[in-house]
């Protein structure tokens, strides 16, 4: 059966993105689907096979002719719900979340108003847009992290010591969005969760994650990718600290709806979890966080994959 892979974009996330897209490219093509691969470079045009020109209209021909698609878009313009209303104005059924989802969870502010309004604990923080900083920056705790409210794998993202070094940290984080939060820093563990949603209703959580950064705690966007961070799967965990976890992850999936799988971020501190982000769209290679979850279950990164196909069309 066909199914239609989509990577790249617009997002500064492009190449992660093209990286996700390649390895669920090969799984599936290793496995025997017919794959459809759509790339949007990162001018927005649409791509087909072998980097051919398609165009909007041809990519929501080949949408048309596939069973699902598998969007593997991080970021602004695929994983803020933009590729699921594509998918959905095609009529191709798609996995992971819909439409609101995936704009609720891009948006940091708007997942940081909702988590805490289900009891979900998140860093205090402050919206600045570019009219209220002309008026003049927040004067919060320091240190303090600094990001655009709509953005992934850390681009963007400063962590600022100095109050002078505030201004310069809001203007880069203007350069991703017109929102930006400015938040304080949260010292615990980084502790990544997967939730599985069904379209029974039923939803799984894998082993959490721990990310070992061995620098100060900050996971940025080096360390993402120069591979100088650990994954501990599964974390080490007391029985309550699992619980408070697995509880905050899935009341932030179901308050947000999402559907698929989601990957919900914590700071887990001596209070209890603080919730940092929710990705919608988790970066999918083999060695990314959500499939070395699942693979701790003893689920593959195929079998994984396959599910997620399956409830896209059921
Ligand atoms: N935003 C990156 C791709 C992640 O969530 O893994
Ligand atoms: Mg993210």
């Amino acid at each position: 059966s066909r199914i239609a892979v989509i990577g790249g974009g617009t997002s500064c996330e492009h190449e992660v993105s093209l990286a996700s897209a390649a390895a669920v490219t090969e799984a599936l093509t290793g496995a025997g689907y017919a794959v459809e691969p759509l790339t949007i470079d990162r001018d927005g045009r649409w791509l087909g096979h072998a980097g051919h020109l398609v165009g909007l209209a041809g990519a929501v021909r080949v949408l048309g002719s596939c069973v699902a698609a598998v969007p593997m878009l991080h970021g602004p313009g695929g994983e803020d719900g933009t590729l699921a209303a594509l998918c959905e104005l095609a009529g191709v059924p798609y996995v992971g979340s819909r439409v609101r989802a995936g704009a609720m969870a891009m948006d940091k502010w708007a997942t940081k108003l909702v988590a805490e309004a289900v009891g979900v604990r998140t860093a205090p923080g402050t919206l600045v847009t570019r009219a209220r900083a002309a008026a003049g920056l927040p004067t919060g705790p320091l240190p303090a992290v600094v990001k655009p409210v709509s953005a992934g794998s850390s681009y963007g993202v400063s962590l600022v010591h100095d109050a002078q070094r505030l201004a310069a940290a809001v203007e880069a984080a203007f350069a991703l969005d017109d929102r930006v939060l400015v938040e304080e820093v949260v010292h615990g563990r980084e502790i990544d969760l997967a939730v599985l949603g069904r379209p029974d209703g039923t939803r799984t959580v894998a082993p959490p994650l721990e990310i070992v950064t061995g620098r100060a705690g900050f996971f940025d966007l080096a360390t993402k990718y120069d591979g100088s961070a650990r994954f501990l799967v599964p974390a080490p965990l007391r029985a309550a600290q699992l619980t408070s976890l697995r509880e905050a992850a899935l009341t932030v999936y179901d308050a947000l709806g999402c559907a698929g799988v989601a990957r919900v971020d914590f700071f887990l501190t001596d209070a209890g979890p603080v919730l940092n982000e929710v990705n919608t769209m988790p970066g999918f290679t083999s060695h990314s966080q959500v499939p070395r979850m699942f693979t701790a279950q003893g689920v593959s990164y195929l079998e994984l994959l396959e599910l997620l196909i399956a409830d896209a069309v059921a």
